[in-house]
């Protein structure tokens, strides 16, 4: 058995596990809570995840590798997710990622040598009537133009 987790996160974990009838159908929020305590879920957080919910770990990889909400490697301090889905699409997400791309540098699933801004593309943010979409760390910006990124990005220090 790996030991990857500080005791008060174990604890925590464990708090999960006892409220899922079993321990296989707490993986989600146990991912959830190791990201947000550790930034990402890195090869021996995924271990560890595997034995203390019950599951091979072929099948954390499966869901790490799914969702796209999930890193299995460090971001910067500000985590950009940009919809490019259907409708995104459609309203403009392309040029929303060429403006990143020639203003700031950003490219998807990467990082700024500065470790501001890690960029990803995502499948849908849920308001898909308002796109082009972006969360920025936990607050959704809808109807993006390139002015209102400026503005946004400027205050993410
Ligand atoms: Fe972009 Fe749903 S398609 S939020």
């Amino acid at each position: 058995m790996t030991n990857a987790f500080p005791s008060g996160l174990r604890t925590r974990i464990e708090a999960i596990l006892a409220r899922y009838p079993n321990r296989r159908a707490a993986l989600l929020p146990v991912l959830h809570l190791v990201q947000r305590e550790r930034g990402f879920i890195g090869p021996e957080d995924e271990a560890e995840a595997a034995v203390l919910c019950g599951l091979r770990p072929v099948e954390v990889r499966e869901v790490l590798t799914f969702y796209t909400m999930f890193r299995r490697e460090p971001a910067g301090r500000h985590l950009l997710r940009v919809c490019t889905n259907l409708s995104c699409s459609i309203r403009g997400s392309a040029g929303i990622l060429d403006h990143l791309r020639r203003a700031f540098g950003l490219q998807p699933g990467r990082t700024t040598p500065d470790g501001r801004f890690t960029l990803v593309e995502v499948e849908c943010l849920g308001a898909c009537d308002k796109g082009p979409c972006l969360l920025a760390g936990d607050t959704l910006h809808e109807n993006l133009t390139p002015a209102a990124l400026d503005a946004i990005l400027r205050e993410l220090e």
